[in-house]
């Protein structure tokens, strides 16, 4: 990680580690699909640890499971202090990219051969992933449009915010 890639505070920036990793996704998708791929997601982007200037870098990225036309890519990224060789795993992250034929449309992709048990580890924990965003995306929609912020104000009693309006009496 050069000079060039650090954020005010000297640590390397979160985007540079994204880029890379989008870049790492895009690869393993569109060797596995023989085919031009998309991201159309990224989940679980915690930085768990900072990434110092100076740190190797790696990224170990894994296609965990196919659907139809889209691809599930993890991607673990660890740094290295070359000096010390301690090593440090800042963070894993599920890239869900989508395979696209030369009309730009959605095109299938081969199945997945599950080598060892980790594979249909993570194949199966990736179904597990994919069904519990559907349900956090219903549910949360769902909460959302019944959510009146109006009349849920007090809601807002121990948070750290103030209104800098007024609100309209309901
Ligand atoms: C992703 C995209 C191809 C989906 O197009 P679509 O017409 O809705 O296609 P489909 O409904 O057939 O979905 C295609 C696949 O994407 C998956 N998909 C679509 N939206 C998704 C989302 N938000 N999260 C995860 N998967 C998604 C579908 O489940 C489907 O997977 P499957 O074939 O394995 O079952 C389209 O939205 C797109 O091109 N987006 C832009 C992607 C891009 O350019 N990314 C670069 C960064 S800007």
């Amino acid at each position: 990680m050069i000079p060039a890639y650090a954020n005010f505070g000297g640590k390397i920036h979160g985007g540079i580690l994204l880029s890379l990793m989008d870049k790492v996704a895009y690869a393993a998708a569109s060797k596995h699909a023989g085919a031009y791929c998309v991201t159309v997601s990224v989940d679980g982007v915690n930085f768990l640890q900072p990434v110092e200037v100076g740190e190797l870098v790696s990224l170990l990225a894994s296609v965990n499971y196919v659907g139809r036309t889209s691809l599930l890519v993890g991607i673990k990224v660890i740094a290295e202090d070359v000096r010390t060789g301690s090593v440090k795993h800042t963070n894993t992250s599920y890239f869900t990219m989508v395979a696209k034929n030369d009309e730009g449309r959605p095109t299938p992709v081969p199945g997945l051969l599950l080598e060892t048990p980790e594979d249909t580890r993570r194949f199966m924990e990736a179904i597990k992933r994919r069904e519990v965003k559907e349900q956090y995306r219903l549910e949360f929609d769902n909460a959302r449009t019944r959510l009146d912020a109006e009349q849920n104000l007090h809601l807002l009693d121990k948070e750290r915010c103030r209104l800098g309006y007024v609100p309209t009496p309901g």
